[in-house]
């Protein structure tokens, strides 16, 4: 179920090279980590100026909303300048979400701004008593976001960076391959880069790992209207159908999607 929602500013600060955490109070029925939700960055109300935002975080009884995002345009720069006490307009929870498995042990890997929807789920999984390992990967500490938050939480954190700056010195899935070597997972859980998606995918595809990958990074104007989101996916028969990720995603199992 989705709605339209006002959600008042808490705080909005730079957590990163141009990433902001955003904290807005309003009540939101039931969200899954993975899904999105569709927040108006503009004072008019040209639709174009909504922009799909993963759901970083949300907190019921303080009804409180959390969003990471990185300033990559007009839209999100405007969102950048929100102040405590501004009201924002948003759609959502929009989306379908990550489901976890029967069993309890399961990996999430994050790139870069991939952190954003993982971060949710490592709390919610971590709470409904699975063993998470969240695996990190960013081109170097700067970009290891938010993980101080997850202290305290049964969530063990691997990183990685590209230039060695903090954690195994090399790609994510590097690390991860490493550990799939002798650790057992009963599901992966994945977002980030394409690529970083695509090794992900076949790294469970080889060991039989039920595996699901969010592909938010195609996103557009998440309203279903610009197709400018679709994904080539396998059928049930091996026939190739498209879908759009802001309606049909963004998560889906990583076997479907034709890399
Ligand atoms: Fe426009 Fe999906 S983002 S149709």
């Amino acid at each position: 179920m989705s709605s339209l929602w006002q959600g008042e500013v808490v705080a909005n600060t730079a957590v990163g090279p141009d990433i902001y955490h955003l904290r807005l109070r309003t009540a939101l029925p039931g969200p899954r980590p993975g899904q999105f939700v569709h927040l108006r960055c503009g004072s008019s109300w040209d639709p174009l100026l909504r922009r799909p935002l993963s759901i970083h975080d949300y907190n019921p009884a303080r009804q409180e909303l959390e969003l990471l995002y990185q300033v990559v345009g007009r839209g999100t720069a405007w969102l950048a300048g929100r102040r405590p006490g501004d009201f924002l307009d948003g759609l959502g929870p929009l989306g379908r979400g990550f489901t976890l498995p029967p069993g309890p042990r399961v990996a999430l890997v994050a790139g870069g701004l991939g952190i954003a929807p993982l971060f949710f789920l490592a709390r919610v999984a971590a709470a409904g008593g699975y063993q998470v390992t969240l695996y990190v990967g960013a081109r170097s500490r700067d970009g290891l976001l938010r993980l101080e938050t997850l202290q305290g939480l049964a969530v063990e954190v691997q990183r990685a960076t590209d230039d060695g700056s903090a954690g195994f010195a090399g790609p994510v899935t590097s690390l991860l391959a490493r550990h799939l070597e002798y650790k057992q997972y009963d599901g992966i859980f994945a977002c980030g880069p394409r690529a970083m998606l695509a090794e992900v995918a076949k790294l469970a595809g080889q060991r039989g790992i039920p595996a699901e990958v969010s592909l938010e990074e195609r996103m557009a104007c998440g309203l279903g209207a610009c197709r400018g989101c679709v994904v080539a996916l396998y059928g049930e028969d091996g026939s190739i159908a498209y879908e759009n990720v802001c309606s049909a995603g963004p998560v889906f199992p990583a076997e479907k999607i034709v890399w």
